[in-house]
């Protein structure tokens, strides 16, 4: 066969530029590709499931979707209608780009909320406002750590943490926390793993998957071992106001905490804003200048408009009144939810949590007897089988494995019920 070279040599001019050009695009489009750095990051069971859920609906199948990681009531009407007035008299300020640091108004508002909640300091300068609490966490991955570098995560953690360590190229130790421990971690584990190698410390307080509070003598160990390693410690706060028993944490009020630490948060659970897309992050001021030139690269600014909605939630006192009427539903839901997997999962391990949004119950027990390869694949069988999605434990971490996380505020308590005790049928039929 001629090759592409012989065959161009043989023709006029006019043909050899014309298929120069075409054997220049095919070798183009040949040798473009999708980086490693890309490739490597797994497509997310979550999202898929997420994309399943949403064709079964389409097909008008009732669908009992417990995989979402968001409030199941709506923002307060009272703060929509401010927000919008401001945005109708107001317009042009309402839409336009905010510096990148964030409205001074809302960054003003934060520091004065986070001293009537956790009684310390944080000078507005040190605050800057994301693009929801994952900005916040790519910001602080990108500005405190290098490729290479080593850092903690406990095992279960947020899913999202495990592919953020992978597309930032870093080394994790972790801790596991178990469900026999009320998923506290060992604290000897954290001794081990906290030395002067690490970058940082990544902890979340009430958690995600687990919704359980970390012990105070937990909290103040992690604290020592941040500052006597000279290590930064990230602190996930995103559910600190959904709580039902007990208290959140605050690790900030620990002597010299606040030289090491990077504070997490978010708006899309305590006042229901996820799809706009807010949050925020406090650190000492150096990193603080790091994130706000990251952040100029990334996003410019976050949504002015919705930053304004924050603004007023946190200086009207709309947010204490939403949190007053929908944390005891979201109370209520929680004891739904766990009576159900009691009564029809009799033998799966749960543990009833005193804060956040989700279960994550153990099924063991059940999976073994299940013609499953693992709980990914059960998951995706339970949503096409039976209509009922729930997070397979396994994408938050190894120890997640046959856990399933099931978000209990999303629906009426009713509705809450019924797609458990489907799962329960389920699976006392394998
Ligand atoms: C622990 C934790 N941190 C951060 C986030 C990110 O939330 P957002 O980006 O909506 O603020 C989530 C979301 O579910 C979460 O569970």
């Amino acid at each position: 066969m001629e090759s592409i070279s012989n065959y161009i040599g043989n023709q006029n001019l006019t043909q050899k530029v014309y298929y120069n050009k075409v054997s220049f695009y095919y070798l183009v489009k040949f040798l473009r590709k999708i980086s490693a750095r890309s490739n490597q990051i797994p497509s997310s069971p979550h999202r898929i499931l997420v994309s399943k859920v949403s064709e079964l609906e389409r097909s008008g199948k009732k669908v009992y979707n417990y995989t979402q990681g968001q409030p199941g009531l709506p923002p307060d009407e009272k703060l929509i209608k401010i927000t919008f007035d401001h945005a109708l008299k107001n317009s042009f300020n309402h839409y336009k780009y905010s510096t990148t640091q964030g409205l001074a108004e809302l960054r003003d508002a934060i520091s004065k909320d986070l001293k009537k909640y956790g009684g310390f300091d944080v000078e507005p300068n040190n605050i800057i406002i994301t693009e929801g609490g994952v900005e916040g966490l790519n910001l602080s991955f990108f500005a405190l750590s290098d490729p290479g570098d080593e850092v903690v995560i406990l095992d279960p953690s947020y899913s999202v943490y495990w592919d953020l360590a992978k597309m930032y190229g870093l080394r994790v130790k972790t801790c596991v926390q178990k469900i026999d421990d009320e998923f506290q971690p060992d604290e000897e584990c954290l001794k081990e793993k906290i030395t002067r190698s690490t970058s940082f410390v990544l902890i979340t307080s009430p958690d995600n998957p687990t919704s359980r509070i970390l012990k105070e003598s937990t909290m103040k160990l992690i604290a020592d071992l941040v500052i006597d390693n000279d290590v930064w410690l990230l602190y996930d706060e995103a559910y600190k106001h959904l709580v039902y028993e007990g208290e959140h944490v605050w690790i900030q009020r620990y002597s010299r905490t606040m030289e090491k630490l990077v504070g997490i948060n978010s708006f899309s659970k305590d006042i229901a804003i996820p799809g706009l897309r807010l949050g925020y992050t406090y650190a000492p001021k150096e990193v603080i200048g790091e994130m706000n030139k990251l952040k100029g690269l990334m996003s410019i600014s976050s949504s002015t408009s919705a930053q304004w909605m924050a603004y007023f939630a946190l200086t009207t006192g709309i947010k204490e009144e939403y949190l007053k009427k929908v944390v005891p539903i979201y109370k209520k839901r929680r004891d739904v939810a766990y009576e159900a997997f009691r009564k029809h999962l009799p033998e799966a391990k749960v543990w009833k949590p005193p804060a956040g949004l989700y279960l994550f119950p153990d099924l063991s027990y059940y999976m073994k007897k299940m013609d499953v390869k693992d709980d990914i694949q059960f998951a995706y069988k339970l949503a096409e089988e039976k209509q009922v999605a729930m997070l397979p434990g396994s994408i938050f971490g190894k120890s997640g494995a046959n856990h399933l996380r099931v978000t209990f505020v999303i629906m009426p308590e009713n509705e809450l019920e019924q797609g458990i005790e489907i799962l329960g049928k389920y699976l006392s039929e394998k």
